[in-house]
């Protein structure tokens, strides 16, 4: 048989997945409910939607008889597990063991050996942070799931080492991966047999596809073929939290999902096994994600991706290029991180322009978005739906506005704002007809539409655009005077942006809102907030206008209100402004569809719930406090508030453009705004740990910059 059709053969095996859901083993029991909430997180399906045929055959559980000891239940587990698997191999299927804690892997290498017996040996790569090979003589915790090796190896109670006939895994046929954790009588069982270890240094040095391959070879030298098991605390636990026994450093999970692809069809495996899972450290389904991943790189046949330079440059033949993306290629989003084609992980400081506040993929607003995108997702506002109304509700609730309307996109809303507005100017103030005055201010930015670039500063957003309708005005931000001279008995409202995010994190002076709020009312002048990018918990308080008191007359939310899912957006007023609008005076296809609506109220909660306000208002400190104490000569100004940050980088040393690069090879993902601002906006989730990380790269960064600058110089 050629090397292609036994590959071939391989592939075509189909997966049964056995799950153990039994934690007896270990000293914290929690990892029994590993099996179960993987097959909640789709881990058979996603190997299904790669073509192969996987099943989830079974979840193997202890026998419910109380006083039964661990040593018994554990013995009760693997003897029906061992059962299974011969059975599985028997029938030409590929096992694959979720578990529970190691001490299962007793019964399967027994029963995938059992089945092997005609055919030869089976040999086992072990990879580990521990080595498991305690016996009951020399456990510090007696607890089994540290002695499962030893136990294969023939040393250990006599219960387990008899199972199926006694069969015993040869030293030589075994290797560990990955050791850092361990007691001296371990080391010696295992030096003493021969047993090949790669500690965690060895991997560090020579890279893990390296060892693997040299594992590989020694596992398959005289055996019939060889089974893999992954204690999942081999991988560092900032990257795989959810484990039952955690221990710093380890693997880097984009290294072993890589590595593990070297097992993708091979002729020789005949089982994996993935154990120690504990989804109750797991909390945003991080080491889920990593098991699925492993998974699909051991068993599928992943059709050759296009790699990032292809994708780039695709985009760049297909795309207009009204963006100039920084040089990397996203593919997976979790919580504050982002991970590109090749694996690479990336603290992500950009949140899609703060649309991101809930981090990546929250797991509420999924579990909000799938359901009701499986129930009922777009209907028009043609007819009523049951999830608008109750997002509707719970906004006017959070703003302590009258009235809602909801649409997709920032600029939608602030379009929403101004047709109201002026509306509002002829049909309640009463001014004379195609009168009506809106003032804006210098340096805004409210979307890309041409009546809102109409109102711009910039003069790249307004270039080859006009004409632009008239009956706008501008004024400078943070000008309380400006305000009171620019206003007119024709002026209907003042969109002002509590903090100028776009123009360079613009943080006014003190008292300025509260002060403009004032001449509005004074003047019978909407104050109209555009909150699209400071709302919903950036700055440190739900609205950036509550910072000084004020309830604006009108509020446009966008960007975090999707959960950073779908477009969501929404311009809330009180009832005299909003009540302008009649049937058919203004609309959208897809606003407040229930797909929509659903997220967005889902997005809601999870915001007051999650405190995030609160928590960009400590975050946020910590984080300004940091950056200020990074003394760089590149660094001319540190502002922002709450978590809404810009880096203001001295234009003679550095482009802001430059330190968002150089921050990429770091693994920190910002944007450059006006050329000379670095704005940083983590996800409100972010810790103040991930804060550490990104300003010690923005350090190294501005370091490594800082030595560019001078030999120019
Ligand atoms: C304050 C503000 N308003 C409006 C918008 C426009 O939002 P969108 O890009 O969703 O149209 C933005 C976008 O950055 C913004 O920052």
């Amino acid at each position: 048989m050629s090397n292609l059709s036994l590959v071939f053969q391989q592939v075509r095996k189909p997966v049964e997945i056995i799950g153990v859901a039994c934690g007896e083993g270990a000293q914290d029991k929690r990892c029994d409910c590993g099996p179960d909430a993987l097959r909640q997180a789709n881990v058979c399906t996603r190997l299904q939607k790669l073509g192969l045929s996987a099943t989830w055959a079974e979840t193997i559980r202890p026998d419910s008889s109380a006083d039964d000891t661990p040593l018994r239940v554990v013995k009760g587990i693997c003897a029906r597990l061992a059962q299974h698997v011969h059975a599985s191999a028997l029938q030409g299927k590929l096992p694959v063991v979720v578990g529970g804690d190691h001490s299962c892997a007793i019964g399967t290498w027994k029963g995938m050996a059992s089945a092997l017996r005609p055919s030869g040996a089976l040999g086992l790569i072990w990879i580990d942070a521990h080595m498991d090979a305690h016996t009951p003589q020399t456990t510090p915790s007696g607890a089994l799931h540290g002695m499962p090796l030893a136990c294969l190896l023939g040393f250990g109670d006599d219960e387990l080492t008899q199972l199926n006939d006694g069969l015993r895994l040869s030293p030589q046929h075994v290797c560990l991966i990955g050791v850092r954790s361990y007691e001296s009588s371990e080391a010696e069982l295992l030096r003493g047999l021969g047993v090949r270890v790669f500690f965690a240094d060895e991997v560090s040095r020579r890279g893990l596809a390296a060892v693997l391959r040299d594992a590989l070879e020694l596992v398959q030298a005289g055996t019939a073929g060889f089974g893999l098991t992954l204690d999942l605390d081999a991988i560092d636990p900032s990257e795989a939290p959810g484990v039952s026994t955690p221990e710093p450093g380890g693997l880097r999970a984009s290294e072993l999902i890589a590595a593990s692809a070297m097992l993708q069809g091979h002729p020789a495996l005949r089982y994996v096994e993935i154990v120690e899972y504990n989804p109750l450290r797991d909390h945003d389904g991080v080491t889920a994600d990593i098991v699925s991943d492993l998974l699909q790189a051991m068993l599928a046949v992943k059709p050759q991706a296009p790699d990032a330079k292809t994708l780039m440059e695709t985009e760049s033949r297909y795309g207009a290029h009204n963006y100039e993306p920084l040089p990397v290629v996203l593919t997976r989003g979790r919580g504050v991180h982002l991970w590109d084609d090749s694996g690479k992980r990336y603290l992500d400081m950009m949140s899609a322009y703060s649309a991101v506040s809930h981090g990546h993929c929250h797991p509420r607003l999924i579990e909000a978005l799938s359901a009701q995108a499986q129930r009922l997702a777009v209907t028009s506002r043609a007819y009523y739906n049951d999830r608008l109304p109750l997002f509707l509700k719970r906004l006017c609730e959070i703003s302590g506005q009258d009235l809602a309307l909801p649409v997709n996109t920032g600029l939608e809303a602030v379009e929403t704002a101004l047709k109201a507005a002026r509306k509002w100017g002829y049909k309640v103030k009463g001014v004379a007809k195609e009168c009506v005055e809106i003032i804006a201010c210098d340096g805004n930015f409210h979307g890309r539409s041409i009546a809102i670039v109409g109102m711009s500063s910039e003069a790249q957003y307004r270039d080859g655009f006009g004409p632009y309708p008239t009956g706008f005005v501008r004024i400078a931000y943070g000008d309380v005077q400006a305000l009171e001279h620019a206003i007119t008995p024709n002026t209907a409202a003042f969109l002002v942006e509590p903090i100028q995010g776009e123009a360079g994190i613009i943080v006014p002076p003190r008292g300025y809102l509260a002060a403009c709020a004032e001449i509005c009312r004074r003047h019978n002048v909407l104050l109209i907030c555009d909150e699209v990018q400071t709302g919903l918990g950036r700055t440190g308080r739900i609205f950036a206008c509550d910072h000084e008191a004020v309830k604006p007359d009108g509020i446009i939310l966008g960007k975090a209100l999707g959960g950073g899912l779908l477009p969501v957006s929404a311009f809330l007023a009180r009832r005299d402004v909003l009540g302008v609008f009649k049937p058919g005076d203004h609309g959208s296809t897809f606003g407040g569809n229930p797909l929509a609506s659903a997220v967005g109220l889902a997005a809601l909660e999870v915001l007051i719930e999650e405190r995030f306000a609160q928590r960009a208002a400590e975050l946020g400190d910590y984080m300004l406090r940091k950056l200020r104490a990074l003394q760089s000569p590149l660094i001319r100004e540190v502002r922002g508030k709450g978590l809404l940050i810009g880096v203001d980088i001295d234009p003679a040393r550095a482009s802001a453009r430059d330190v968002c690069d150089v921050l990429l090879q770091h693994g920190v993902l910002s944007k450059d705004t006006h050329h000379t601002v670095v704005r940083l906006a983590p996800p409100l989730i972010v810790t103040s740990e991930q804060i550490d990380e990104a300003v010690s790269a923005l350090h190294a960064t501005l370091a490594q910059l800082e030595v560019a600058a001078d030999r120019a110089a």
